[in-house]
């Protein structure tokens, strides 16, 4: 069946990382892949609205939204925020990575929203299609502080306590989101149902089933 033979850039890059002599045996594998079981990825800076843009995204698929702050969070049955006190970034990034590795392996077809610095796991683009959101980080925190829970939206995360510093960081993972990424949707003064149709066009396109 036509529907069953896929192509796209991102899996020819998948299959140039795998050499020279191995690339035709993925190639001929990645064509007859269902696309109906790549995972989404939604990565971009604290508070840009990953987790409400992937519920909305699977809202009416029947595919699940999860978030990988909250799998983190249930298996050391305790908050990012205590974590990062307790044990400093360096042990969370490295909670992340272990994260990542579980959802290489037993995670298909979910759209998973992601943390602010999980797009830094070594293996992001095996974890599926790579979306990277956008919004100035004026635009990011203006939406936080309307919030009803603004308090305790700000105080849950560490790196967003020193405005100059999140400054700092927003000005270096820029670039770096963009290069991780497969597509950047622009979220800025939009709606959830806007940045969602936009995404759900953008698989469509790339021949992903939701
Ligand atoms: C972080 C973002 C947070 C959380 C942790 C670190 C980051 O997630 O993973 O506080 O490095 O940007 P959100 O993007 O959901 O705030």
């Amino acid at each position: 069946m036509a529907n069953d033979f896929f192509f796209s850039a991102h899996y020819i890059e998948l299959c140039l990382a795998e050499g020279v002599t191995r690339f035709f045996l993925c190639i001929g594998i990645q064509a007859k892949r269902k696309n109906v079981t790549d995972n989404i990825i939604l990565i971009g800076f604290m508070g840009v609205g990953k987790g409400r843009a992937a519920r909305a995204l699977a809202a009416g698929t029947g595919r699940f939204a999860i978030d990988t702050d909250d799998l983190i969070e249930s298996f050391l049955k305790t908050k990012i925020r205590t974590f990062f006190a307790e044990h400093g970034e360096p042990a969370f990034r490295q909670v992340e990575q272990q994260a990542a590795n579980w959802v290489e392996q037993q995670v298909q077809g979910t759209i998973i929203s992601s943390g602010g610095g999980f797009f830094m796991v070594d293996n992001l683009p095996r974890l599926g299609r790579i979306v990277y959101l956008h919004s100035s980080l004026k635009g990011i925190l203006a939406t936080l502080k309307q919030h009803p829970d603004a308090d305790r939206k700000i105080k849950k995360r560490p790196l967003l306590q020193d405005k100059a510093k999140a400054k700092e960081l927003f000005a270096t993972r820029l670039p770096l989101y963009r290069q991780a990424a497969e597509v950047e949707i622009n979220v800025e003064g939009r709606k959830t149902s806007e940045v969602a149709a936009e995404i759900k066009d953008w698989l469509t396109k790339e021949g992903v089933v939701l």
